[in-house]
């Protein structure tokens, strides 16, 4: 059986010019695949992040077993978690599409000369890439707020919608022109196009089938494409391509204003001189990058998942699956990888790597060129959008929920601003502090256990020096409010690794926090787990408590990894 494959077929990737040298994919791996990734992205359509098997079995068109079936192995795999009777998707996945983005080079060998520019025009600047007729975000240099939506990594527009889409359809054959006029036909309103707001009126787009024609013909002519208040009312964009040694467009430079500082003409006069030489730089660029593919690894290579899952979970799991998404994880190198280094990174065998990759192929969501396989712009579709735009609190809020219910008490996030600590997230589970705590209460660091885990975070002459500026007062009879005390307390929580409160802020309660360190090793947040002192003594807190608490903040920071490995992460 092969599912429906969901709203965005109509951006399916037309076959790639490279013919595979190897034989056919095998229905045995591609029906499993494409059934896991169909699930996959009915979890990532807007607002559907978190969805019942009922649901999914009516978005994916699978069976009810089937989708059982997906659910568990994806699970498994930690892309999915369940939330109570819903599943969600995990920052885990982000591995898939930061396997692209690594792959394709873009992000890493242009991301510097894309701040460089930004800050120089003192306006937003993208990266964007072909994909289908669409027009997918690479990279993002965020300077002004220009719209009142935001694009973020992953996002696809309509390439008739934005200034990129006009240099990419210069070089569309026949075949592209016609998917793309049968695709405006079935979505006059752009519908199926999370990313951007609908069209109010399908004869919009009537008028944009000639439009864009025009458009295309003249940035071929010009060179440039502009985007004069395509997406929405008031911006504007103004676009240049970036080709690959071969002389394709491989990605587009954008800059992006608001008709309140430019019109397209003052824009464009502003900036291109720079932007062209700039491309012309990114160019060169590229050109080194490819010289020597597979150098870069993606940040977050983490070795694949074993895959013996099979006898745990037995027909529940679907090793085809499991082992295509291995494959797709695993051309995470610069340029992509040979079926050897596939074979090798996977530890699968070679029969059994190619497979996988030619279902992929097949799928749309890999391309073969020469020996290298590499993954197309399309795994992007996969969550990345949203996974990658969490907040600190979102990523936390479901490991704090499973910590709690591990240990049966209330559970917190808390970041350092200033000489206090502002909570982030925090699970209550009945009432022991004389005072409420919702997000944003905030206490000093110095008393609490989040404080001196944030503060032992700090390097010594930080520390020392906020301790001499802070305002130590006593909040009950055994608050240290020493600064010499107080900094052989942090030495030691730095040493420790942890810090244990007892009633310094408030009377009977106790508190027990960890560091949460970003994939730099820095301390960004601490969590906590609060109790009272009449549970039982202090080594009984730490015997019970601790083991979990550290494991919650390890999971924490595999998160953390994967959602900061390609844009900042937002702090609340
Ligand atoms: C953007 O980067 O936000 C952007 C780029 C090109 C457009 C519109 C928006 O045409």
């Amino acid at each position: 059986m092969t599912s429906t494959s969901g709203p965005t077929d109509a951006q399916a990737p037309l076959p790639t010019p490279a013919q595979s040298p190897l034989p056919a994919a095998d229905e045995a791996v591609v029906g499993p695949l494409d059934r896991g990734l169909s699930v996959l992205r009915a979890m990532s359509a807007p607002s559907e992040h978190r969805l019942r098997p009922s649901d999914l079995v009516r978005a994916t068109g699978l069976a009810r077993a089937t989708v059982d079936r997906v659910v568990s192995t994806l699970v498994h795999l930690g892309y999915l978690r369940q939330a109570g009777r819903d599943v969600e998707l995990t920052p885990r996945l982000l591995e898939l599409g930061n396997a692209y983005l690594s792959a394709c080079g873009i992000p890493d060998t242009l991301g510097p000369i894309a701040d460089r520019l930004a800050a120089e025009f003192d306006e937003s600047l993208s990266l964007a890439v072909p994909d289908g007729d669409g027009v997918r975000f690479v990279t993002r240099v965020s300077r002004r707020r220009t719209m009142s939506l935001a694009f973020r990594i992953g996002d696809l527009l309509p390439a008739e919608r934005c200034a990129p889409g006009a240099l990419f359809a210069k070089e569309w054959t026949e075949q592209q022109w016609s998917a793309w006029r049968a695709r405006l036909r079935a979505d006059p309103c752009d519908a199926s196009f999370s990313a951007v707001p609908t069209r109010t009126s399908a004869t919009v787009a009537e008028t944009a089938e000639a439009d864009f024609g025009d458009r295309v013909t003249q940035a071929a002519a010009r060179g440039w494409s502009a985007d004069n208040q395509l997406v929405e009312p008031g911006l504007i964009a103004v676009a240049v391509p970036v080709a690959d040694p071969s002389g394709r467009t491989v990605c587009a430079v954008s800059v992006v204003s608001h008709i309140s500082r430019h019109t397209v003409e003052s824009l464009a006069a502003a900036v291109l001189p720079r932007l062209r030489d700039e491309a012309a730089a990114m160019e060169r660029a590229l050109a080194e990058a490819v010289t020597q593919p597979g150098g870069r690894a993606a940040p977050d290579s983490a070795p694949p998942d074993n895959l013996t899952a099979k006898q745990e979970l037995g027909a529940g799991f679907l090793q085809s699956l499991a082992r295509g998404l291995a494959v797709l994880a695993s051309l995470n190198a610069a340029g992509g990888r040979t079926l050897s280094e596939v074979a090798y990174a996977t530890d699968l065998p070679r029969a059994t790597a190619r497979r996988a990759l030619l279902s992929l192929e097949q799928l749309g969501y890999v391309e073969v060129d020469g020996r290298r396989f590499r993954p197309l712009p399309r795994v992007l579709e996969l969550g990345y959008a949203h996974l990658s735009g969490l907040s600190l609190t979102q990523i936390v809020q479901p490991h704090l929920e499973r910590l709690v219910g591990e240990v049966h008490e209330s559970a917190s996030m808390t970041v350092l601003d200033g000489d206090d600590i502002r909570y982030v997230a925090r699970i209550p589970t009945y009432r022991i502090m004389s005072v409420d705590i919702t997000v944003g209460t905030r206490f000093p660091a110095y008393a609490t256990s989040m404080g001196r885990v944030l503060l032992a975070g700090l390097d010594e002459t930080e520390r020392l020096d906020r301790l001499s500026r802070a305002d130590l007062r006593p909040l009950t009879s055994r608050t240290v409010t020493d600064p010499a005390a107080l900094a052989q307390i942090l030495r030691d929580t730095a040493t420790d690794g942890y810090a244990l409160v007892n009633e310094e802020l408030d009377e009977g309660l106790r508190s027990l926090a960890v560091p949460v360190r970003d994939a730099a090793g820095t301390v960004v947040a601490a969590v906590n787990v609060s109790t009272h002192t009449g549970r039982g003594s202090i080594a009984d807190t730490l015997a019970t408590l601790l083991p979990a608490l550290r494991r919650a903040a390890a999971r924490i920071e595999a998160d953390l990894r994967a959602v900061s490995a390609r844009t900042p992460l937002r702090m609340p």
